[in-house]
């Protein structure tokens, strides 16, 4: 106790008012803390320096083969920063007393885990919470991760991911905004504001983000997980930095390298990324930190083995390592040989510190560790109501032919399909936190909700997949119980035939999306397509309730059945949400950030394409020596910005203000949206524009604004969005950001293909 009762009171003294991340409020705040921060690194080791840099994993969750243990251990030594994925407050706080107790300094550690879409009180997967385009939501649902979670002994969140996909096949599209840079910018700035809060070091319900990941990881080739990533610094700047940037931007705490190389580097020792572009560009201040073992991977890489891997990242900027402990003894043999400079160290020792300093740890090293708000603030009532509603907010509507939806809450509902009684499964992946035993499932809620009014029928109907293995594989830990397969389908068949309406559940499980998912086969999986072909057969109204975390090729089904809502992984609320727009409390209002193709041979897929030299004339034919396929149009099947409502939207003539928008001006472009339906909804009007001349090919289209408008029936608004030049800037193929004088077009509309379009001249 000695030692740290003295860094408490100093801590105390020096920050008692330090707001934000990584740009604390003012000067004085700013040098409080270094001061602070100088003075403990003055009483620090070659070997305790180092040991702040060594991130090992907790061993209550592994993402990988390697495995680092006896924590406890480690900590006497003084052989690390902090520790993640250990999910027990007590355990935490014991962990965190031996660090503030038993070690020479005093210094306490920083807990991390992926709390990634909720910790207890579970939110939608983050592919869905971008359909909700609700900003705010997805801010709302971050603050209330960080509350559960900071009760629970954490501090240190590994989200927002806001790698950009285009390519569905990648299992960790799931975990990211989709496929737009703008919509993608929006997001990682609501998460870094909803987790880190107004006043990290002040509040003990906001916790440090970790933007991740850094960078490219969305673009891993063939859509396989840790595949390498090869492109032009054109299309990085322009498609797929924006949304890095944008969390920087808004003060995000840490961020994390991605396992990848790109064009050949490591992205864990990319200095021309970590350094030149993230550090001196963009002005990052706070600490980046390693992916799971991405430093021992360099090896495998073919690029350095794990001493000289370590050396070549923490010279390209890196600052603590995640599992490899690649910082620690070979980093001291390193230092001592002159391979690394002091200098270099003290600066990564430096932002661990002050990240600790920031998350107010040396004040109060428990501060993270409450365990009467844990039990009253985890999964609570308040927190499940937010979680309902923000998961009715992110399905989307993908089809609803005769207007079969909302269903009236009469007679026979037969639900079927192995979704619909798992409430192990609603969460999605990444949910390493939730307790499923104590959700209800889609069954359990569905009948909540009509009883007395509507039976609800119920069969499972069909595994997830025929094939035992290939069920095992997919779905992993988690227990969906099999049954035979040829009588699930004939209670189902029993069951239909007794129903009024079909709802069936089906789609992807849980363990087929997210890390190390990957599928070559975007269908729905066998059984469940068989089983779905056996319930149109029946010729009773079917509604198809996807559950899904990636966009899958829902060709057949567009085709053969009705209705369609897709409602991902919703989370530990989906029951009720599910039941809330099914039967119309809610109108649905969610729209894609990912397109779904028509096929997996279409694939890498996404709206904003550049046009080739021969652009195809007409999609519904092949056409010889133009840019199209010979057996599928080039457009996707549900394109960007796409999704129904119960009610319908008009939009009229969109006026410009003016022909021309003048340098260092603006000009309005607005549009009138009239509901035309019988149901109060939510639209989302989106904005794109294109570059009709520039130094390199530019977008067909891209998305440069858009606005969530609830209008009541028969209600209008004006819609209005304001252009000025910053919005038609670009990389250029020197990598100057510029925009073109000339000729645009500008695109408004309800999604981006079925847009309206005028022209102005940019001065
Ligand atoms: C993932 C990261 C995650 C880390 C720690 C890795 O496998 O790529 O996203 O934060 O594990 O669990």
């Amino acid at each position: 106790m000695k030692h740290i009762n003295k860094l408490f009171v100093l801590a105390g003294l020096a920050s008692a008012a330090l707001y934000g991340c990584t740009q604390p409020g003012n000067n004085t705040q700013e040098k409080e803390m270094d001061e602070f921060i100088s003075g403990l690194m003055d009483k620090m080791t070659l070997r305790e320096k180092l040991g702040q840099l060594n991130l090992p994993a907790g061993g209550d969750l592994t993402t990988g083969t390697v495995q680092n243990s006896n924590l406890a251990e480690m900590i006497r030594k003084q052989e690390l920063g902090g520790f993640f994925n250990v999910m027990s407050v007590e355990k935490i706080r014991e962990l965190q007393r031996i660090a503030v107790e038993e070690t020479r300094l005093g210094i306490p550690l920083v807990v991390g885990a992926d709390v990634i879409h909720g910790y207890q009180t579970i939110f939608p997967i983050p592919l869905a919470l971008a359909c909700s385009w609700d900003t705010l939501a997805t801010e709302r649902m971050a603050q209330i991760s960080a509350k559960e979670a900071t009760a629970n002994g954490i501090a240190w969140t590994f989200s927002p991911m806001v790698d950009i996909c285009r390519d569905a096949r990648w299992g960790r599209i799931a975990e990211g905004n989709g496929e737009d840079p703008f919509i993608g910018a929006m997001m990682a700035r609501a998460y870094v504001r909803g987790y880190q809060g107004e006043n990290l070091h002040e509040s003990d319900s906001s916790m440090m983000a970790c933007l991740k990941h850094f960078a490219l990881y969305g673009a891993s080739e063939s859509g396989r997980d840790y595949n390498r990533t090869d492109m032009s610094r054109v299309q990085m700047l322009n498609e797929y930095l924006p949304p890095y940037q944008a969390a920087v931007k808004a003060g995000v705490g840490t961020v994390m390298t991605s396992f990848n190389t790109i064009n050949g580097v490591p992205a864990t020792a990319d200095k021309w990324l970590i350094d030149d572009v993230l550090r001196k560009q963009w002005g990052f201040k706070g600490m980046i930190v390693t992916d799971y073992n991405s430093i021992a991977e360099m090896e495998i890489h073919g690029v350095a083995p794990l001493k000289e891997a370590g050396i070549m990242a923490m010279n390209a900027g890196t600052d603590m390592d995640m599992v490899a402990q690649s910082f620690l003894n070979p980093m001291e043999e390193a230092v001592n040989e002159g391979k690394v400079s002091k200098a270099r160290i003290d600066e990564a020792c430096r932002r661990v510190l002050e990240m600790k300093y920031k998350l107010g740890l040396f004040e109060n090293p428990y501060k993270y560790c409450n365990v009467e708000r844990a039990q009253t603030e985890t999964y609570s009532e308040a927190n499940r109501a937010e979680a309902r509603r923000i998961a009715a907010e992110t399905f989307v509507l993908m089809k609803n032919e005769n207007q079969l939806l909302p269903l009236a809450m009469k007679g026979r509902i037969a639900l079927i399909g192995p979704m619909a009684d798992a409430a192990n499964n609603m969460c999605g992946m990444w949910s390493p936190t939730c307790d499923p035993s104590r959700h209800s499932s889609l069954l359990e809620r569905l009948r909540a909700a009509t009883k007395g009014k509507a039976e609800i029928l119920y069969a499972k109907g069909s595994n997830v997949y025929y094939d035992a293995g290939m069920e095992a594989g997919a779905v992993g830990g988690r227990t969906l119980q099999r049954g035979d397969n040829q009588k699930l389908y004939a209670e189902a068949m029993a069951v239909a035939s007794r129903a009024d309406v079909i709802v069936a559940a089906v789609g992807e499980c849980a363990e087929m999306t997210g890390e190390s998912a990957s599928r070559t086969d975007i269908r729905i999986p066998d059984a469940q397509r068989h089983l779905l072909e056996g319930l149109v057969k029946t010729g009773k109204p079917v509604v198809v309730l996807l559950f899904t975390g990636r966009p899958l090729d829902l060709t057949w089904e567009s085709e053969h059945v009705p209705a369609i809502l897709n409602v991902w992984f919703g989370g530990s609320e989906t029951g009720d949400a599910v039941a809330d727009v099914l039967f119309g409390k809610t109108v649905p209002s969610g729209k894609l950030t990912t397109t779904f193709p028509r096929t997996v041979g279409q694939l890498p897929l996404y709206y904003s394409q550049t046009t080739t030299g021969r652009p195809d004339g007409d999609p519904t034919t092949f056409n010889r020596f133009m840019s199209n396929y010979i057996d599928c149009p080039n457009d996707g099947l549900y394109p960007f910005g796409y999704g129904l409502s119960y009610t319908t939207f008009e939009y009229g003539e969109m006026k410009l203000s003016s022909e021309t928008l003048p340098k260092g001006g603006n000009i309005t472009v607005t549009v009138p949206v009239k509901n035309t339906g019988n149901y109060d909804g939510t639209e989302i009007v989106q904005l794109y524009i294109h570059d009709q001349y520039a130094d390199i090919a530019r977008p067909v289209k891209e998305l440069k604004d858009f606005r969530r408008i609830t209008l009541k029936k028969g209600e209008s608004q004006a819609v209005t969005f304001t252009l000025t030049e910053d919005d038609l800037k670009y990389y250029n193929a020197d990598l100057v950001y510029k925009y073109d004088a000339g000729a645009f077009q500008v695109m408004v509309g309800p999604n981006s293909r079925d847009v309206q379009s005028a022209s102005f001249n940019a001065e």
